[in-house]
């Protein structure tokens, strides 16, 4: 096991502002193909954020911030866009709270300075969402130190789906927490659940890991629990989309059974996640929207037909692992350790 060789490229850039409109890496084609889309218009970032040409939480809420501004860039009538652009973004995907946050944030800001000239709300609004990416990458390396101490030296770290710099606007939350590991000089190694039906796991940690030269090994989602029995994984650390007010966590479907099998192997949970995730006002995970996606992402795998025509498909992007599963929530704050209603209220305030 090794780090040594680690180069922590940092170089992909998740979601930017051009003068073209908003440019996202494509992450449905990754890592085949590193192609870029550019959305001009609330609508294409609305349909990116929906076929998850750009996905996980955080890049999901700088995407929705982008998607407002440029809708305010394209509006004669802003008064009566505004409210059609935020219901647009915000049909998109229903589970990750980061999405309703940066709808939010833009919203407040709007209603602050709806009485100034339009040209001068529009580059305010730009200059918001700019914002909204520029924060979320140094949230996430706030999220990296406070988590590395916790993770183990000469261990290896399992994950779950993809929190990295690509599902954020750099630097990641989970995948932050080992690059600030590695950068500290802990001698760690990864396990990459492939993350089925869409693969995040396979297709885009296992990428910018080894982008980065972290040492890497690629399992199937069955895998984590004769793994997490072997000895070897020292910490569980995955990111999270929604929070509830007790700690329970909504994260990609599959998160639960890895928690359970981490605390039944007394493997350490953690969940690394910016304060914007936690919603508060959700007393219980049992509250929080799960999306369900389309049948075919499950019987189809990389375009390719594997199951049987007609068969009955359930398709849950998300779980819900609840706050006694989590040894702690790791935050651009904070450590909360065993979070509670009590702790998490303190800790957003
Ligand atoms: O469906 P996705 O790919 O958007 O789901 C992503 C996840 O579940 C991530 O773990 C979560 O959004 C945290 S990303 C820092």
């Amino acid at each position: 096991m090794s780090s040594s060789s680690a180069v922590l490229t940092q170089t992909i850039e998740t979601i930017e502002w051009t003068p073209a409109g908003v440019v996202m890496i494509d992450q449905t084609r990754l890592p085949r193909e590193t192609t870029f889309v550019t959305c001009r218009t609330y609508v294409e970032v609305a349909d990116a954020i929906r076929h998850m040409i750009i996905r996980g939480a955080p890049a999901i809420g700088v995407a929705a911030a982008m998607g407002v501004a440029i809708g305010a860039l394209h509006s004669e009538n802003l008064a009566a866009d505004m409210p059609v652009i935020c219901e647009t973004l915000a049909k998109t995907r229903p589970t990750a709270v980061n999405l309703f946050w940066a709808i939010d944030r833009m919203k407040k800001l709007y209603a602050s300075i709806a009485h100034e000239p339009l040209g001068v709300i529009r580059e305010k609004l730009i200059t918001e969402a700019q914002k909204v990416r520029e924060e979320d990458i140094a949230i996430n390396q706030a999220i990296g130190r406070h988590g590395a101490d916790l993770v183990p030296d000469g261990k290896t770290v399992l994950t779950h789906c993809n929190a990295g710099a690509l599902a954020t606007a750099g630097f990641g939350t989970a995948l932050g927490v080992i690059r600030a590991a590695v950068l500290q000089g802990k001698k760690i190694d990864v396990f990459a659940d492939e993350t089925r039906p869409f693969l995040q796991g396979a297709r885009l940690t296992a990428w910018e890991l080894q982008r980065d030269g972290i040492e890497t090994t690629l399992i199937t989602d069955n895998m984590a629990g004769h793994f997490l029995k072997s000895g070897r994984i020292g910490c569980v650390v995955v990111g999270a989309d929604r929070i509830a007010a007790n700690g329970d966590v909504a994260n990609k479907i599959g998160t639960y059974g890895v928690a359970v099998l981490a605390k039944e192997n007394n493997v350490p949970f953690y969940v690394a996640a910016p304060i914007s995730t936690l919603d508060l006002t959700l007393s219980s995970g049992d509250l929080i929207p799960i999306e369900e996606r389309s049948a075919l992402e499950v019987t189809h795998v990389q375009g390719v037909h594997v199951a049987p025509d007609d068969i009955k498909v359930a398709n849950p992007a998300f779980d819900v692992t609840p706050n006694r599963y989590v040894t702690a929530i790791i935050t651009e704050r904070c450590v909360a350790r065993t979070p509670t209603t009590e702790s998490l209220k303190t800790l957003a305030l």
